[in-house]
Formats: structure tokens, sequence, C-alpha cells
């Protein structure tokens, strides 16, 4: 079955169409916020927008008309209230207008089966790895995930943008970091790893305070590699624990190649397989949210309309509780 999936969790709209496991569009359009920072208003106003544009050149690009989708799937968090309103909003239209069953799917979930998929691999250990999300999952016999460790306070990507933004760079976010990062000198700054759980406020006052008197780069470069240091640290701790042989990551940070690099190195040492998706699909993208849908359709039928609605908070070790 063809399923279109909406993705709307934060400051990016994105619509994609699935067939099964084949991509056949993805579009992306994210709101940049510029020198005012992302507020929420403002990323509902951007999705309202570009949403008739968004659809009709997914479903031209997949070269369909709505007719010919057979499922609506969009995200239903975590994420952000006023942005998640505008893409639920978008995909009642959608399933109610044109007679389609609707799918609410987790976010976290979308970029851990799309990435499965992608990488050919059953039920790995996955690392997620996102701008408000730090977790290590489990899929457990009865298939519903567990959260084995995960940071205690920010996400790791929240910690690469608020030093950015400390550092009043232009582009205040992860992927222009680690350029300025490249070729920078080692400083020691704390690292702080409790158990499978992660702590990074202390690292980024840290960075903060060390931006003061070392150059931007060495302490790009320190905070990047500590708290990739950190990350491999408690992936491998999952690892020997649950004797998992493959590890996948996923989320935005996955698209970092110096953090790809370093768990290719461990896993290859440790005689584990190592997965990570094209780019495209670690960004916040619609296609990953269709996949997901057609999984949970499958699995649980349609989301009864009343409860398609932002779940803000939703973790993905409540996706039993919230899909019963
Ligand atoms: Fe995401």
């Amino acid at each position: 079955m063809k399923a279109l999936g909406i993705e709307c969790t934060a400051h990016t709209l994105s619509i994609g169409v699935m067939d099964g496991g084949e991509r056949l569009s993805n579009v992306i359009d994210t709101y940049s916020g510029g020198s005012e920072g992302l507020i929420p208003r403002k990323m509902a106003d951007h999705h309202a927008e570009c949403f008739a544009r968004v659809l009709s050149q997914s479903l031209g690009d997949a070269g369909l008309a709505i007719r010919d989708i057979g499922l609506i799937a969009f995200s239903q968090g975590p994420g952000i209230g006023a942005p998640l309103s505008v893409g639920i909003a978008g995909a009642k239209y959608l399933a109610l207008r044109h007679g389609k069953p609707l799918v609410g799917v987790n976010h976290c979930y979308a970029h851990v089966k799309i990435s499965e998929h992608l990488c050919n691999m059953e039920n790995p250990l996955a690392l997620y790895l996102s701008g408000g999300n730090s977790q290590i999952l489990l899929e457990d016999a009865e298939n519903h995930y567990r959260v084995l460790g995960e940071t205690l306070d920010i996400g790791i990507g929240n910690m690469f943008d608020s030093f950015a933004r400390a550092i009043k760079m232009e582009q205040a976010h992860g992927g222009a970091l680690s350029k300025l990062a490249e070729g920078g000198k080692y400083l020691p700054l704390p690292y702080s790893v409790k158990g499978m759980n992660l702590v990074f406020s202390g690292l980024l006052t840290a960075a903060e305070k060390a931006a003061r008197t070392h150059p931007h780069r060495d302490v790009a470069y320190s905070l990047m590699e500590t708290s990739f240091a950190m990350t491999c640290e408690v992936a491998e701790r999952a690892l020997y624990l649950t004797r998992k042989k493959s590890l996948v990551v996923c989320g935005g940070v996955a698209q970092n190649r110096r953090l790809q690099e370093m768990l290719r190195k461990m896993c290859a040492e440790d005689g584990v397989k190592f997965g990570v998706a094209p780019d495209e699909f670690n960004r916040d993208n619609g296609a990953m949210i269709a996949y997901a849908g057609s999984l949970l359709h499958r699995r649980y039928g349609p989301t009864p309309l009343e409860k398609c609605v932002p779940i803000t908070n939703y973790r993905i070790d409540r996706m039993k509780e919230v899909l019963g």
C-alpha cells in the first residue's frame, strides 16, 4: 500500500510517499528562524504556508495523485505543540476529505524503523541522537521499545546548538559547528557518563567558559570529541549488556561523519555490524513517517480521529500505552 507521511514535530515540514519499503518521494522544507531563533508560532506559520506546495511537490515526485494513496500517516510527537498541530490538521483534512485511514506515528520510532530497513538489519540496538533526544533503544520480544539509557538533561544536538549560539555563530547548528571544529586541537572538558546515561549540561557550561579564553575551533572540536566519546562508551556498554551484534545510529546528529567514524571503529573492534541510513532519512522527513505508519497500521489499524492529537512528550516507550 502507498502511504503518505507528514513530518511536523519542529522546524521542518516534510511530506514523503513510500510504497512498502520503497521511497517514492521525500520533500523537506525547513524553517531556519534566522537571527531570532526558532519561535513555535513561526514554525507553525511556516508549515501552514508551505503545506500545499510541499504536498503537491511530493505527490508530483512520486508520480501519484492523492486518490492513489492508501494511508495518511502523521508525526504525533515528541515535538512542539504549535507546528505539530498544523501538520496534524493537514493530515486530518486529507484523510477526511479523501476517505483515507489516518495513523499517528512516534517520531523516534520512525527514525529507528526506516534506518533498520535501509541498513538491512533486524532488531539491532539503536542509538537515537537528535536535538531533543539522546537514547539507547532496544526492541523487546513483544516488539515494544525500551530505553536502556538516555540523556539526563539536554539532547546532544541541543548542546551543539546552544554552544554555537553562545559563540555567536551565524548558523547556530551542529553541522556548522562540525565544520568550525575541523583541524581543532583537543582541550580537556568534563566527561560525564552515568552507567548507560549521559549528562551534557556540565560539558556545555565548561565549553562556553573555555570559549572565552581559547580559540573557538579548539573548543568546538573538543566539545564534539568528548560528547561523541561519551556516546560511544554508553553504546558499547549497552552492546555488551544486550549481546547484540548490530548497532544502528539515527536522528539528526547521526549525520555527523566523525561520530559515524568513531562508532564504525568501535563496532569493528567488537565484531558488531554498524549501520547508518543516508542523511536524508536522519533529517526530519516525511518518508520515514510514511514507512512507520504502514508498519503501525498493519499492527494496530487506523488511529481513531479523537486520538489524532499532538503528544508533545511522546516517548517511544509509551507507544504501547498510546496505541493500546
Ligand atoms: Fe528527527
